[in-house]
């Protein structure tokens, strides 16, 4: 027996702490203007971990959201899968802070995982299989980032991308004759494009260490003009190969809710696509680059701005360290 899989439910969860391009001036010599033009972005969001704010707290706040909205309560989930590369702790497992502070009274496996941006649509793949073969009933699938945790903010190329954030959805079963639906998945990760974008320090190959400090290995170093040619090309792909598996067109799809890492890519994606920009959903100037929170916020947000709406054939379109990459067609 094999079982469609729909979005039941979004949800979201943005720090309260909003930093402008005009406050990284002060910080890094750059300037409103170039970050603007270069990359799409105006502001971000900064989380307070010690004001409530931790990966897990905004990933329990977008939860609860995205339950709500799914009519189901946090003990009605089969299984969890978060999204995240700055979790609150190495062990435990994020999962299992959120299903505490969810409040969740009974046990239900928990999976952390971390293809970077492309966390969510990674996510919702594992889900949909699950729940396709009848394994799990309703799955939540979190992407949660504190990427400002690790920026060097005397590095101007990377410290202006990066904001923090949460995004969840609730995926389960579609009812006999419902037409909401996930049509197909493609998810990839080409390993030659690792150097892109790393973190290397805390891991068992480079320890932590004064040298690392002296260094700054312990943050996010990026070569940002490789990793935009790979996203181009990467992103759609992706989109032709899941749109052919859902035997539809590029013509057919409504929505474009690409993952939010640069205007620049963004459009140059639309136009390889062949995706008109008021297709196209766009928040990165909020929000900057969240990683596996981009899609799940600028979903949500789309659908509670009434632009989404029930039938629409959507497309998710993510790339991300690693270069993790995937794409999603669904019938919302
Ligand atoms: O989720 C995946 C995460 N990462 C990405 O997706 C990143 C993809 N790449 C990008 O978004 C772009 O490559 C960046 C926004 C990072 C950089 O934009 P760019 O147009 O590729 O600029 P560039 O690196 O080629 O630098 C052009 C110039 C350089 O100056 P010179 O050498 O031409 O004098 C940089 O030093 O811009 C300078 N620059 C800046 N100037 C003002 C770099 N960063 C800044 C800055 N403000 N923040």
């Amino acid at each position: 027996m094999q079982y469609k899989t729909k979005i039941l439910g979004t949800g979201k969860y943005l720090p309260k702490k909003v930093l402008t391009n005009f406050d990284i001036e002060k910080i890094v010599d750059t300037s409103d203007q170039w970050i603007f033009e270069r990359t799409g972005i105006k502001e971000r969001r900064i989380s307070n971990p010690e004001g409530g704010e931790l990966p897990s707290d905004m990933a329990a706040m977008a939860s609860e959201n995205a339950l709500n909205a799914a009519n189901l309560t946090p003990n009605d989930i089969d299984l969890i899968i978060l999204s995240t590369v700055f979790p609150d702790y190495r062990l435990p497992c994020t999962t299992s802070v959120v299903m505490e502070k969810l409040g969740m009274t009974k046990q239900c496996p928990g999976i952390d995982i971390s293809p970077a941006c492309s966390g969510f649509v990674y996510g919702v793949h594992i889900a949909e299989s699950f729940i396709r073969n009848g394994t799990y009933k309703n799955v939540l699938v979190i992407g949660t980032e504190k990427l400002s945790g690790g920026l060097n903010w005397k590095d101007r190329s990377t410290c202006i991308l990066f904001g923090d954030g949460c995004g969840a959805a609730v995926l389960g079963r579609a009812p006999e004759g419902d037409k909401s639906e996930i049509l197909s998945s493609v998810i990839q990760t080409d390993h030659t494009g690792g150097k892109f974008l790393h973190m290397k320090e805390g891991g068992a190959a480079i320890p932590f260490s004064k040298e690392i400090l002296e260094e700054d290995d312990h943050y996010i170093k990026m070569a940002g003009r490789d990793l935009f040619k790979v996203a181009t090309r990467t992103l759609s792909d992706n989109a032709k190969e899941a749109i052919e598996k859902a035997n539809l067109k590029l013509s057919d799809i409504k929505w474009m809710v690409p993952h939010q890492a640069n205007i620049r890519i963004i459009e140059k994606c639309g136009e390889l696509l062949g995706i008109p920009s008021e297709k196209v959903i766009v928040n990165i100037q909020k929000y900057g680059n969240t990683s596996a929170a981009t899609i799940p916020i600028a979903f949500h947000e789309a659908i509670e701005e009434g632009k989404i709406k029930r039938g629409d054939l959507v497309l998710f379109n993510a790339f991300g360290a690693g270069v993790t990459s995937g794409a999603t067609v669904l019938r919302y």
